[in-house]
Parts: C-alpha cells; structure tokens; sequence
C-alpha cells in the first residue's frame, strides 16, 4: 500500500493546471475546463480503502492481460500494475491532456508495460475488444446505466472461462444500480460478488448462478 499512497502522492503534490475535455458524468462537480491535477486526483481519483480493494482483488487473481475503461490520472492503473508487476495494461482515456498525465505517472514511477489509448471509447473500446483478449477488466468509464451496459455488451466478445470483470461504483446512482442488477441477470454471467464500492463479475461455466454480497 506504501507505494500506493507515495504513487498518488506525488499527483497529490502536482499544482498544474490542465485544460481538460469532459467526457463523463462526472461533470456535476468540475464546472470549468481548466483543473489542477491535485485537485483532480482529490475529486475523481480512487480512494485509498479501493485502491487497497483493488489490489487484494487483482493480487488474488493475478491477472496478465488487463483493460481499464477510464484511465484520468492513472491512479486505478497503478493500483492494478503494484499487485500484478507483470501485467499487461491497456488503458482507455478521451483526455489527451489527462492521459499525458497518466503516462508521465507511469514512467515516474517504471510502471512497464502500460498501453495509455488515447480518444472516445466509442471508438478505442471496439477496437481494443476485437484485437484482444483479457482476464480482467475494470469499468470505471462513464457512470451512467447507458455507458456501463454498453460497455459491458461490448467486452462480451473477449469472454474467457475465467474472465474477472470489476464494475465501479455500483451503488453511486439509481442508473448504476439499474445496470448492476442487469449485469447480474445476463445470461453469460454467472457468479457475481457485491463488495459495495464494487460489482465483481465471474463468467465460469461449472458454477451455478450465484449472487453474493460481502461487506469489506
Ligand atoms: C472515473 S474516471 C476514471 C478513474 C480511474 N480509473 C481511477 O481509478 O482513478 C473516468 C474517465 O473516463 C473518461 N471518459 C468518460 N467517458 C469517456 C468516453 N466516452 N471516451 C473516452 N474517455 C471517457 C473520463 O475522461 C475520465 O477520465
């Protein structure tokens, strides 16, 4: 977790100002475009206690080849690459600006490895999808029903047996909880974890349907 913390310490720290294309819903806050990445990792970035849930979560499974929908400063992707130094991430992000953020973050840190694909998803997730396969992904894009449902049919086609899906934030809205309880009911999806602050997604045929809650 040291190095979590140091890692987003250093945005923390960084005063900058810049000029920032807003793609998600997260606009209720930020009014206008140009933001500090201070205060950017303040409002946007991850906290601490989910960092930590995510590292346990991608420490456990080990994961190799990894996307992330929403990459902002990169503090998700940190968190993913300290448990797993030998993953593979591509990460999406709209904001050229932020995403420079990201990778200046990444090679600070000699965080290897780490694909940044910069423009709108509806064009960089399709492609992504076809031309890879993943065992894990973590949605944190646009938080709306319409955006994660989309999303999630999208990555459908990369479906292994032992594909992990993570869903952020499902509790966050009425819409989101609209698209966790649709996620659940999918065909393809078998076992599911609600862990609060995250849905996690399971698609392993010899279980049976399952949906369970756990509070961390
Ligand atoms: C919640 S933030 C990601 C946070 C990051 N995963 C973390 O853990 O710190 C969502 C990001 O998705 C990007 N985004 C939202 N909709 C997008 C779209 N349609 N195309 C490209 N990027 C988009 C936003 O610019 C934003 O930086």
């Amino acid at each position: 977790m040291y190095s979590f913390k140091k890692t987003k310490k250093q945005l923390l720290d960084n005063k900058k100002v810049i000029k920032v294309t807003d793609f998600g819903s997260g606009s209720k806050i930020f009014k206008s475009n140009e933001r500090k990445i201070s205060k950017i990792t303040k409002i946007a970035g991850i906290s601490n206690r989910k960092a930590q849930l995510l590292i346990n979560i991608v420490g456990y499974f080990k994961p190799t080849y990894i996307l992330e929908i929403g990459t902002s400063v990169g503090l998700g992707t940190s968190a993913i690459k300290i448990a797993n130094k030998n993953a593979s991430i591509k990460t999406l992000e709209g904001c050229t600006e932020t995403s420079k953020i990201a990778n200046d973050l990444f090679n600070k840190n000699k965080f290897s490895n780490i694909n940044v694909i910069s423009g709108d998803f509806k064009t960089t997730l399709p492609d992504v999808v076809k031309n890879n396969q993943f065992d894990f992904i973590y949605f944190d894009g646009n938080h709306t029903k319409k955006s994660t449902l989309h999303y999630f049919k999208t990555c459908l086609e990369t479906v292994k047996n032992d594909s992990v899906w993570i869903f952020d934030d499902i509790y966050w809205s009425t819409e989101m909880k609209e698209a966790w309880a649709e996620i659940k009911k999918h065909s393809r999806v078998t076992v599911t974890i609600d862990v609060f602050h995250f849905g996690i997604v399971f698609f392993r045929k010899e279980q049976a349907k399952e949906h369970f809650k756990i509070r961390v």
